[in-house]
C-alpha cells in the first residue's frame, strides 16, 4: 500500500456516504506494527497519551520527551503509514516556542505533521510560519483537552450562537493560515456539517457527528484496554482489559 500524502488529504471531501478518513492512535511499536499493515489512512500519536497509557489526569502533564519517545516507537514500527503527531501543552505557548519544537518533533520523530489545539489568532500565525517552513500542520477545534481548565471542563461545543460563531471562523483561519486538515472533537453534529460543508480541507471528527470527512479515535478507548468507561462517543468493539486479566489470572493458576 503507497503511503499517502497531504497531496491525498488536502482536497478530501467525504462524498454522501462516501468512505471516511479514517485516523486512529497508536503510541507504541507492536500497535504500530499492526496499524501498518491495516486500512487506516493516518496515525496519531495523539497526547491522549498521557490518559490512556502514562496515568496521568489530564494530557497537560505530557513533556515532550514523552512525545518524542513514545512517537519514535510508532515511526519505527508504522514506516508506511502517514503519521501525525501532537505538540504537548506549553511548547507552543508563544510563536517562537511553537517554532523551535514543531520543528524539533517533526525533525527527530520523522513524522509527516504535527497536531496543535485551537484555533486562536496566535496559532494561526505560527501555523503560517511553520507551512511555509515545509512542516505539514493538523488543526484541532472544539474540545481541546490542553486547555480544559481555561474551557471548564469536558462538553459539547458549539451549542450556543457565540461558540458557533467562533468555531465556524476558527475553522475558517486555520484552513486559511495552511492546516491540511482539522480535528473536531465534541462539536455538535449540526455545526461539525456546518464546519465540513465551509471548509476545502477535510474535517476529521471525534465525538462530532458522522458528516465529517474523516473520524478518529483513540485506539486504547476503541479496544477497551483500559480499567476505565471511555468517553459517551466510543462504542468500544472489545474489552481487551478484561480479556488480558482472565488470561494471565489462568497463566498464574498453571504456574500453582
Ligand atoms: O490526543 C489525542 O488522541 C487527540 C485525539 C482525541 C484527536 O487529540
Amino acid at each position: 500500500m503507497k503511503k499517502l500524502t497531504t497531496k491525498h488529504f488536502r482536497n478530501y471531501k467525504k462524498p454522501q456516504g462516501g468512505v471516511p478518513l479514517k485516523m486512529l492512535t497508536a503510541y507504541d511499536y507492536p500497535t504500530a506494527r499492526l496499524l501498518n499493515e491495516s486500512a487506516v489512512d493516518m496515525i496519531l500519536v495523539g497526547d491522549s497519551l498521557g490518559n490512556v497509557v502514562l496515568g496521568y489526569d489530564t494530557t497537560i502533564q505530557v513533556t515532550i520527551e514523552e512525545m518524542l519517545i513514545f512517537s519514535k516507537a510508532v515511526r519505527r514500527g508504522a514506516p508506511d503509514k502517514f503519521l501525525v503527531v501532537d505538540l504537548p501543552f506549553g511548547t507552543y505557548a508563544t510563536k517562537n516556542i511553537g517554532i523551535k519544537n514543531a520543528l524539533r518533533v517533526f525533525q527527530e520523530t520523522q513524522c509527516e505533521a504535527v497536531k496543535i489545539e485551537g484555533g486562536h489568532k496566535e496559532n494561526c500565525r505560527l501555523i503560517e510560519t511553520l507551512t511555509k517552513s515545509g512542516v505539514a500542520v493538523v488543526g484541532h477545534i472544539g474540545l481541546t483537552p490542553q486547555s480544559i481548565h481555561e474551557q471548564g471542563g469536558y462538553y459539547m461545543h458549539g451549542q450556543d450562537n457565540v461558540s458557533v460563531k467562533r468555531l465556524l471562523q476558527e475553522a475558517k483561519d486555520l484552513q486559511n493560515a495552511g492546516a491540511f486538515c482539522l480535528v473536531v472533537e465534541c462539536v455538535n453534529k449540526e455545526l461539525s456539517k456546518t464546519i465540513t460543508q465551509a471548509l476545502k480541507i477535510p474535517t476529521i471528527g471525534i465525538g462530532s457527528g458522522i458528516e465529517t470527512d474523516g473520524q478518529v479515535l483513540v485506539i486504547n478507548d476503541l479496544l477497551g484496554l483500559g480499567d476505565y468507561l471511555p468517553p459517551k462517543f466510543v462504542k468500544p468493539i472489545a474489552n481487551l482489559f478484561q480479556v488480558k486479566k482472565d488470561l494471565i489470572g489462568k497463566y498464574l493458576e498453571t504456574l500453582q
